[in-house]
């Protein structure tokens, strides 16, 4: 018996540091403990990605064509010196671009289904970066990745179609006490008070609903019309769907970083994780495709934002991490709701 009692204690007592064990030294523990847990949706084909694999999946393209020079293979501590090959334009010409049709869906692009415990291991489909900001106030950005984002259909056209996608929450503290949640949904998002979100299993870690196909991340289930930018409606034209389907904790299998916003340099907590591609400012999918491509589909010709497959987005080096407001620096006011909405 008493035995028993001392195995159960000592498992007990065991359980936690065993799933502290998932991050490496030196991460914050409020950063882990308040870290958001994401419900996919129910429905979602696209789901989280392996980080690297979308470098073996796809070859970088320059106009279209695929560059000669440049490092070979492309590994995840190499990718930052394509901002540098010929015509690069510091990396803002270069596109990631899918090895495979992606009119053909191949496999790699549904990504990995979570565990029974929300884990994509050994697929790393997540980047969380820890900015100091001085005066005890730290950022903790949680970078989601998936490798394709279905942008949705409206009226007989499916639109917004690319290949990657990087959407994130961040979270900041104050003396380690969360004040406030950003939630990142297409060009920008919402952000709410900390104390407003929903919580996971009525504990601390706030919830976030990745939407389906866009996984724009609310902090909400239901409807969320985003049509008018930046005012999100109940329902409308263009809707974005959020559910309680599969629960992804993107802490499970990530890469740890912090982030110097005064160097603007990347460090990673373990010393074998890869940090480089932090630095590449090309874009993680395929270029726009003309519309001279069979496959591509713009139904109001001169709008060529509206087409059924557009460009695949930078990475998280783009998202603001050096940001004043909780909210990217965009000039749009910030509005940190103390409720929640859609
Ligand atoms: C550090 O990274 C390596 C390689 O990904 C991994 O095997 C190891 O478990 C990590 N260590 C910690 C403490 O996270
Ligand atoms: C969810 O996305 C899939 C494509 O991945 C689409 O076929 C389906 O209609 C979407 N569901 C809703 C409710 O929009
Ligand atoms: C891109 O390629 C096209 C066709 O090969 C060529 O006409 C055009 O000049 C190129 N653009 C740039 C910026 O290199
Ligand atoms: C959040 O709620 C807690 C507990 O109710 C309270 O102590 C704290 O002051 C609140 N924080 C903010 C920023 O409102
Ligand atoms: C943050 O970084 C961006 C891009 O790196 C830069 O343009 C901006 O001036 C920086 N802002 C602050 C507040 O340092």
């Amino acid at each position: 018996m008493a035995f028993f009692l001392l195995l159960s204690l000592a498992l007990c007592s065991l359980a936690s540091p065993l799933l502290k064990r998932q991050a490496p030294a030196g991460v914050p523990q409020y950063v882990l403990d308040y870290a958001p847990i994401v419900y996919l949706y129910s429905g979602e084909k696209y789901l989280p990605s392996d980080i690297g694999a979308q470098l073996t999946n796809t070859h970088p393209d320059l106009n279209f064509t695929a560059i000669t020079d440049g490092p070979k293979p492309l590994t995840l501590d190499n990718l930052n010196e394509l901002n540098n090959v010929n015509g690069a334009n510091d990396g803002a010409n270069i596109y990631l671009t899918s090895n495979e049709n992606v009119a053909t869906n191949p496999a790699y692009l549904n990504g990995v289904l979570p565990d029974s415990k929300g884990s994509t291991s050994p697929a790393v489909s997540c980047a969380v970066i820890v900015v100091d900001r001085g005066s005890n106030s730290v950022d903790a950005f949680f970078m989601y990745f998936y490798a394709f984002n279905y942008g949705g259909s409206y009226v007989d056209y499916v639109i917004g179609d690319h290949v990657g996608d990087w959407e994130h929450n961040m979270v900041r503290f104050q003396n380690g006490v969360p004040q406030a949640v950003w939630y990142s949904q297409h060009s920008n998002g919402e952000a709410f008070t900390y104390n407003a979100t929903e919580k996971y299993n009525n504990g601390v870690r706030p919830i976030s609903y990745s939407a389906n196909g866009t996984h724009a991340n609310y902090a909400i289930t239901g409807k969320h019309d985003h049509t008018i930018p930046d005012v999100n409606l109940p329902d409308g034209l263009i809707v974005d769907y959020t559910d309680k389907g599969p629960l992804w904790d993107p802490t499970l299998s990530a890469y740890y970083y912090t982030y110097d916003e005064g160097t603007e340099r990347f460090a990673a907590y373990n010393d074998s994780t890869p940090v480089n591609w932090l630095y590449f400012l090309g874009a993680w999918g395929d270029e726009q495709y003309p519309t001279s491509n069979p496959d591509q589909d713009c139904p109001i010709p001169d709008i060529t934002e509206l087409c059924k497959y557009v460009s695949g987005p930078t990475g998280p080096i783009t998202k603001d991490l050096n940001r004043t407001e909780v909210c990217p620096d965009n000039g749009i006011p910030c509005i940190i709701r103390p409720v929640l909405t859609p």
